[in-house]
């Protein structure tokens, strides 16, 4: 069940749904992410920020966590193991040949034939060993582990197409309006791009800083496109949330199973609430 993002995401912008790439922070997140979409018969994308990655251990040791777990609990859905916003061409690298199924290059912060290139290259190595590429235009507000912000900018529609004609990529991320971490009150997403970007593309959109965006509107960027929605502070709250109540109900506990166990259930609610409002449940 270990699988690519393409057949995936191109089977939800179909059929009118979006797969979540639910982050992966330790054995505890990929634990709850993992039985979240087994129980909910979901495809499910575990996403891998390159910080994440050196806090398990590395690149290998992200794989054989998963591959283990796949085994372990038989998991059936098809799973894909993705390199979130990969700075380079040779963390990209790195990540495929450790075995990840799906990387995103994240140029975005590049001029912009500068971005086509490193992005090419990216997916001229990944198409090679069957693995899917995810690219970005545009920026993403707000901070996520190395991924740090100034403002929103939004992608424009014109380098969007060019982008994917060149490239070749599978899926795209166009920046427009959304945040890493919490927003500042309602987001502002750029809903008429993004049926534009949709529309001349014809890519599985994807809609980063998923944590805190109102139904409606996860809703209406499904039906514009959008076929893969990320999430991770969101699993992060709920997951310190249930710590924090656990170690106050009882202070003098110690045995961490009896303080992440609860946490590890949180975020299974928390992924199967999601998957619900993408639609991804029972289309596995
Ligand atoms: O790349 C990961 C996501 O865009 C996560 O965003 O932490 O705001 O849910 P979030
Ligand atoms: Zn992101």
């Amino acid at each position: 069940p270990l699988v690519s993002m393409k057949d995936m995401l191109n089977k939800a912008k179909a059929e009118g749904y979006a797969v979540g790439q639910f982050n992966i922070n330790n054995l505890e997140f990929t634990q709850a992410i993992l039985q979240a979409a087994q129980a909910e018969n979901s495809p499910v994308i575990l996403g891998v920020s390159e910080g994440a990655g050196r806090y398990i251990g590395g690149f290998k040791t992200v794989v054989k966590m998963v591959e283990g777990l796949l085994e372990d609990y038989k998991i059936t859905v098809p799973v894909a193991i993705h390199l979130d916003h990969g700075s380079s061409f040779d963390k990209c690298k790195e990540a495929i040949d450790a075995g990840f199924t799906s990387v995103m290059i994240d140029a975005s912060h590049h001029p912009f034939e500068e971005n086509i290139e490193i992005t090419s290259k990216v997916v001229e190595y990944a198409h090679s060993k069957g693995v899917s590429v995810e690219a970005e235009l545009g920026t993403v507000g707000g901070q996520e582990d190395d991924v740090v912000a100034e403002g929103v900018i939004y992608a424009d529609p014109q380098e969007c197409v060019e982008l994917v004609k060149r490239t070749g990529i599978d899926c795209l991320a166009p920046a427009l309006g959304s945040v890493h971490g919490p927003y500042k009150g309602e987001p502002n997403l750029g809903f008429a791009e993004m049926e534009e970007i949709g529309k001349l593309t014809n890519m599985p959109l994807v809609l980063h800083g998923g944590t805190g965006i109102p139904t409606k509107d996860i809703q209406k960027s499904v039906s514009l496109g959008t076929a893969k929605i990320n999430v991770n502070t969101e699993n992060q709250i709920a997951s310190a949330k249930a710590v924090r109540e656990t170690l106050a109900a009882k202070p003098n506990e110690y045995d961490p199973r009896k303080y992440l166990g609860p946490a590890r259930d949180a975020i299974k609610e928390t992924v199967i609430g999601k998957m619900r409002e993408f639609g991804s449940s029972n289309r596995a």
